[in-house]
């Protein structure tokens, strides 16, 4: 066994404290990673909460946007070498032989996937996530982060990057299309970045105007403010695809379903504690879908990190220590983070 020490929440809302545990020794398709930074999700706070009652084990490590270098390998290892710049997301392994893991949608399996933390592996251990020094993973759903990407910043990829990535890939971002982003935090931000990159025309959709210069430079071309109700009457029917990354369920889905056109598509990555509240009038009347997105697959996320890697897109952070994680979950439940905060786990 590997002595790792991270962050962890004993129980649900239980501030998280230094811990110390173990890796498994690395098996034969095993990468031991020294994990050098681990970007704070909103996720992380929904499940060291337990606000979606998963009843996920306790203590739990979290932390799914890892960013490290390799420093053992096992027998069989091919993929990878010691000294390799490497990522990991939010799984670490799948069933690999349903029919989703079969067309490399492990994000997808049908028999569930392992998640990076909160989940059981095969081998009956609980896994505990990047919010730590040490983490063994089996090759095939481990990233490689190209050169152009500094580690720090590689991190956030790996959930935030993907999550947005993936939704807009699969419903058609580019040149002619209208994207809108509704919440501007660490996966809007994202949105933001990579559907530009992508070509489309973004408009952010925020509560206020505090963020609309950030919008501007983060590529949007368009900025509303939702809190005005005139936002919505003013962009009816304009846009083809919304991604929905809003982490509360305090919102009127109805407007947000009236801002898309005719069979446009409001797609969920946003998931909140309590369930939102859909009345079906607006989708019937537009012929409009509204749909939902899971991170994406491992292949999909070397792919969206190539797609960053070529064009140098990376997300804005602030730097933590590990100690300052608990002040850093109130800042992001404030949205007083510009725009995702990612930990020094050196300094564990
Ligand atoms: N589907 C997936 O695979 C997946 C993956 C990762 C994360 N998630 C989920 O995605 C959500 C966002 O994660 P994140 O890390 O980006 O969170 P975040 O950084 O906290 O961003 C959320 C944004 O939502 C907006 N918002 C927050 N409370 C609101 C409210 N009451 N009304 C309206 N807008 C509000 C804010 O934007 P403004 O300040 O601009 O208004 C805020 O910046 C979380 O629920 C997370 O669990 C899902
Ligand atoms: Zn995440
Ligand atoms: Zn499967």
């Amino acid at each position: 066994m590997i002595k790792a020490k991270g962050m962890a929440a004993s129980k649900p809302k239980a501030p998280l404290a230094l811990y110390s545990f173990e890796r498994r020794s690395p098996q034969d398709h095993d990468v031991v990673i020294d994990i050098k930074y681990c970007g704070i999700c909103h996720s992380d706070i929904h499940m060291t909460r337990d606000e979606w009652g998963m009843g996920a084990p306790f203590p739990m490590v979290p932390g799914h946007e890892i960013a490290g270098v390799v420093t053992a390998i096992g027998s069989k290892v091919t993929k990878y070498k010691v000294g390799d710049r490497v990522g990991v997301g939010c799984l670490v392994d799948s069933c690999r032989s349903c029919a989703h893991c079969e067309q490399d949608l492990e994000n997808y399996c049908i028999n569930g996937s392992t998640m990076t933390y909160g989940s059981v592996e095969k081998d009956g251990t609980v896994t505990q996530g990047g919010y730590s020094n040490v983490i063994v993973v089996t090759e095939d759903f481990v990233l490689r982060i190209p050169d152009a990407l500094p580690l720090e910043k590689a991190a956030p990829l790996l959930c935030a990057g993907i999550t947005t990535y993936s939704p807009l890939r699969h419903w058609g971002a580019g040149p002619g299309k209208k994207v809108a982003v509704m919440g501007l935090g660490g996966l809007g931000h994202m949105a933001v970045k990579i559907g530009a990159a992508m070509g489309a025309e973004v408009t952010v959709l925020s509560r206020s105007e505090n963020k609309r210069e950030d919008a501007k430079k983060l590529g949007a071309h368009k900025f509303l403010v939702t809190s005005k109700q005139s936002a919505f009457e003013e962009n009816a029917l304009q846009f083809d695809i919304i991604i929905n990354t809003i982490s509360s369920s305090e919102i009127d889905m109805a407007s947000y379903f009236n801002l898309l056109k005719l069979d446009g598509t409001l797609v969920s990555v946003g998931v909140p504690e309590n369930p939102l509240t859909v009345h079906p009038f607006p989708l019937i009347l537009m012929r409009r879908s509204f749909a939902g997105s899971l991170i994406g697959s491992i292949k999909e996320t070397q792919e969206m990190l190539d797609f960053c890697g070529a064009r140098e897109i990376v997300p804005e952070i602030e730097m933590v220590t590990p100690d300052k994680v608990n002040e850093a979950y109130e800042r992001v439940l404030k949205s007083d983070v510009r725009y995702r905060f990612v930990i020094d786990m050196g300094k564990l």
